[in-house]
Formats: structure tokens, sequence, C-alpha cells
């Protein structure tokens, strides 16, 4: 048995004929550069995660610099970040002017609030929470610090559309976010895409302009800006897909509790919160990251059984990587790059492909 950790060709191949119906249209149209399906994308993506404004923009990591910019970040100013996000969290900051801390993360993985609080220092003007694996982290908590402190809240909200927090959507807390569209994620399209949202009109405004070559809507130049347009045809892709993902949402958390109901016989692993009706997580699982015990091993094992796993990022946290000047030590976090590692998850996978992965998992600790 072949299982990928992520299947390339059937992102196209399984809905290919409903896919090229959208390339002829759109193409046939001549529509390539900021057309209706762009806007249309903006507003279904506004609806469905209630927020008052989005901007279609070329990848997440430049909706997070945008962020930071329209935020007017300064040189020197501090933003707190996780030490378990992906690096252009940090980068974002760092390419706005500021200086990223990270900070350790929680038992559930994610950023820690008490840890935010501790790092806040005179130069601190923001926190960037990590919205991880499809999981929302206690905004309250970070609100509540926020507001005490005074702090902005860019949230990086790139693995986390449809996520909740006591009913809210991840990327509509803070004063901005972003979402990314590339093609492994839960929404994905066929290349690099993103998303701003917020919810002011003058953090909306600056970021339009930014993300344009400084123009508003009407065309009118109002400052400096770049080209971080969102291609029309990925934006058709994308409101396609917008259209299925209630029930994309809806199988992964399947596949997220059939994980858990045959591998939390195993004192050898730590899983992710199952998903449960009444909690105050709604978690969209864009990942499924385990903490296991003879990680290396198990990787190896599970290849040789044909199944693809993933480290995240490269296997380490943002302040390990050397030649980007951090001098931090972060147990917890270095602890869990150690044993973390993800299995597949995503829509391509049978649940005999699940019954078989956990198979494979329980043959390694008890052979
Ligand atoms: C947590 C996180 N932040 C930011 C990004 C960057 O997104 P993009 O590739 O759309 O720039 C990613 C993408 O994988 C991510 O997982």
């Amino acid at each position: 048995m072949k299982i990928p950790f992520f299947d390339y060709p059937r992102l196209f191949l399984d809905k290919k004929d409903e896919y090229l119906n959208v390339f002829s249209e759109v193409s046939s149209r001549g529509a390539f550069i900021m057309q209706k399906d762009v806007e249309d994308f903006e507003k279904n993506l506004s609806q469905f995660v209630s927020s008052n404004y989005s901007i279609g923009v070329a990848n997440a990591t430049d909706g997070l610099e945008i962020s930071w910019m329209a935020l007017n970040l300064r040189q020197g100013d501090e933003v707190i970040c996780s030490a378990h996000t992906m690096l252009a969290t940090a980068s974002s900051i760092k390419v706005a002017g500021g200086n990223p801390i990270p900070v350790e993360i929680g038992d559930d993985n994610l950023i820690d609030p008490d840890a935010i609080e501790a790092s806040i220092t005179s130069r601190t003007v923001g926190i960037m929470p990590t919205q991880l694996n499809g999981r929302t982290c206690d905004m309250e908590r970070i609100m509540e610090i926020a507001n005490k402190y005074k702090l902005f809240v860019v949230e990086d909200a790139a693995q986390a559309l449809g996520s909740k927090f006591k009913g809210k959507n991840a990327g509509t807390f803070g004063n901005a976010s972003a979402i990314s569209f590339f093609p492994a994620k839960v929404l994905g399209c066929f290349g690099d895409a993103g998303a701003i949202l917020c919810q002011d009109e003058n953090i909306f405004d600056r970021a339009y302009q930014l993300h344009d070559h400084g123009r508003d809507k009407d065309g009118n130049v109002k400052s400096w800006g770049r080209n971080s347009r969102l291609d029309n045809l990925q934006a058709a892709i994308l409101n396609f897909n917008l259209k299925s993902y209630e029930t994309i949402i809806q199988r992964r958390r399947e596949i997220a509790s059939r994980y858990d109901s045959r591998l939390s016989v195993l004192d050898e692993l730590k899983l992710p919160e199952s998903p449960k009706k009444n909690s105050d997580h709604f978690d969209v699982f864009q990942n499924y990251e385990i903490v296991a015990q003879r990680r290396n091993g198990l990787q190896k094992y599970l290849k040789d059984n044909g199944i693809g796993t993933l480290i995240q990022w490269g296997g380490k946290a943002i302040h390990q990587w050397e030649h980007l000047g951090f001098n931090l030590h972060l147990p917890k976090s270095e602890a869990f790059f150690k044993e973390c590692i993800m299995i597949p998850m995503n829509m391509f996978i049978s649940n005999d492909d699940i019954d078989y992965i956990c198979e494979k998992i329980i043959d390694f600790y008890r052979k």
C-alpha cells in the first residue's frame, strides 16, 4: 500500500473536468488580473468568516508583511510570535522593519499566552499568534493581553480558514490576519495565493493600497506600494473550491476522530485534541501533528511501509536557525521539535488508508 503524505496530482485530477471548465470560462473572458473573480472571492471569503474586509493577495507571507506595514511597524519595534511557526510569521515582522521575538509554546503546541505576557518589554508593539494546524489559539487570553498593554495583533491564520475559538473565526480577532491558499492548504488552489482579513476601514485602505502599487479602489495613487495581487484564475478556482469547504472540514474532523480512536491506546504518542461538539475550539485539521517517542524510527518504519509523513519546517523552531541571529533557548519548543511528526491528513485518504496507517504505527510500538 502507498499513501503519500499529500497527493498533489490528485488535487487537479479528481475534479479535472470541473477545473478545466473554470480555466476555460475565465480565460475565454480574458479575465486574468483584478477581475470579478477576485472581487467575488473577497466577498465570499468575508462572508464565510464574518470579516468586514478581505483583500486577495499573492500569498499569505505577503499578506502578513502588508498587514504589519499597514500598521506602521517601525525599526526596532518588537513583535512576539511563537517559536513553533513557519518562517513566514517571523520574516513578515522582520521585512516590515520590526524584530520578531519567538516565545514558548503551551501544552497544545500553540503560542503560550503566559510566555507572551512574560516577554513584553517597552519596545513591544505587537503579538502575532499562529493559528496552527487548523486550530485557533485561546484568543480571549491573547486579546486581553493585547488590550492590557495596548498592542497590535496580527494573526497568522495561514493554516486556519474556518477554524474557530468560542464561535469566532480565526483571522477575525486581531487588527489584521492572513490566510494561505497554498495547494496543500484546506482551501488550496493551483499555485500561490493568499488573503488579508481586517475589520477596520483605515487598515483596509492602507493594506489595499500597499498590495496594488499604492492605488486605492478607484485607481488613484495614495502612497508607495507593490504588486501583491491575487491572480484572477486562482481566485476563480478558490470560488469553486470554497463551495465544498464545509464538507472538506467535516471530513477532516472525521479523519481526526478516527485517528484518535485508534491511536489513543498508545502511551508513546501525544495526539491533538479530538474534535468535540461542545468545545471552545472548532478545529479544521490543516495537519494532524503528533508527538511521538522514537520519532525518527517511526518515520522510517512508516516510510518502509509506503506511508508518507512530514516533520514541519525542517524540524526546527524559528530561533534554532542559526543564521537568523537569535540567541535564545526555549526548552519546551526545542523538545517538541525532537518528537513532532505529521501523518497524512487530507481529502484523498480513505478510512482503509487511515486504518492501515494506524495499524503500522501500533505495530511499530508493539513489535
Ligand atoms: C503558519 C504559516 N504561516 C505562513 C505561511 C505562508 O503562506 P504562503 O505560502 O501562502 O506565503 C504558511 C504556509 O505554509 C504557514 O503554514
